[in-house]
């Protein structure tokens, strides 16, 4: 009896500050949103000039947020744009707005219209990293993971290793993830020989295919490349359980976003 009694009166105790702890958190949650609202001295999302609002303007008005996300907000036809000025060259830009590519329609811009949407993609792209799980400064790349590999065994062979290290240089895991496709769909290059010939390998090295960019890699280059490739596909197993460590997303490095302004 006196046991249970004294269950009961803690549990009341513990509801209590249970109670209060809630409300307590209701009003700190409540002030920080009102502290964070957006003022005409401290606006959310980047400063936009002239230019760039004109071209936001364009965004909303040709619904192009129902097929693309800014910050991974909106729907998931198309990929994320917010630093789509980042990764892609002015001329195939006003190519694939003029004339679509593949499912995205062609809406035929005025020049003055284009040039309003590169400023807005600009400002889009300073403001911060769209996708950040990409591009994570812990995620590993290919070359790390053969690099790490080749320390276990007794080095790469020579042309692998050159390979690797012309894969970093040219920056090609900006798009290229280990063991997952990355932006643009770039697919994962362990399996590129799977698909593709080796002469087929040398063509897109110099001459691009699809949304992969011409790096016009001949020669010597362009061997050892291929031979990272091979030896990529050759030791896919190994490598992806050294890939095992997660990449985790920094939510407090994600930058506030919001369309209304
Ligand atoms: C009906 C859906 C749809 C609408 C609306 C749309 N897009 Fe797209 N867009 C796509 C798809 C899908 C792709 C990818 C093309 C592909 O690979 O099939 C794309 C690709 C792009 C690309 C190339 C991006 C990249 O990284 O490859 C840009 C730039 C782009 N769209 C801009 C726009 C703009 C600006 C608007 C509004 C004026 C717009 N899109 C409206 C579907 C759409
Ligand atoms: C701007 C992003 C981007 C960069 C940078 C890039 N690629 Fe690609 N790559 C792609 C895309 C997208 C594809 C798919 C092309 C297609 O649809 O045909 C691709 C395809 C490939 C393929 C064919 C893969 C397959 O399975 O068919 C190879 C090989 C390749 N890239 C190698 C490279 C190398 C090597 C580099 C660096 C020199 C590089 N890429 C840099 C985007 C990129």
């Amino acid at each position: 009896m006196i046991e249970n009694e004294s269950t009961s009166g803690m549990s009341w105790f513990l509801q209590r500050t249970l109670y209060f702890g809630l409300i307590t958190c209701f009003f700190i949650l409540t002030g920080i949103v009102y502290r964070d609202y957006p003022t005409a001295d401290k606006p959310i999302g980047p400063e936009l000039n002239q230019e760039a609002l004109a071209g936001q303007a364009l965004w909303r008005e040709n619904n192009c947020q129902a097929c693309h996300q800014l910050y991974g907000f909106g729907g998931f036809l198309g990929p994320d744009l917010t630093n789509v000025w980042a990764r892609m060259p002015r001329a195939r830009f006003d190519k694939i707005l003029n004339d679509g590519y593949q499912r995205m329609p062609g809406f035929h811009f005025s020049q003055v219209e284009i040039n309003a949407l590169v400023h807005y993609f600009q400002a889009m792209d300073q403001s911060g990293q769209g996708t950040p799980s990409y591009q994570h400064p812990h995620a590993t790349t290919l070359t790390d993971l053969a690099v790490t590999y080749g320390e276990h065994q007794n080095g790469l062979p020579k042309d692998v290793e050159a390979g690797a290290r012309l894969f970093e240089q040219y920056q090609c895991r900006t798009c290229h993830q280990s063991f997952r496709s990355g932006i643009l769909a770039a697919p994962d290059l362990s399996l590129a020989m799977v698909g593709n010939s080796p002469e087929q390998i040398k063509q897109i090295l110099k001459s691009g295919r699809g949304l992969m960019p011409p790096f016009a890699i001949e020669g010597k280059a362009a061997d050892d490349i291929q031979a990272f490739l091979i030896w990529l596909s050759e030791h896919r197993e190994p490598l992806m359980a050294l890939d095992g460590e997660d990449i985790k997303v920094e939510w407090s490095r994600i930058p506030w976003f919001s369309y209304s302004k």
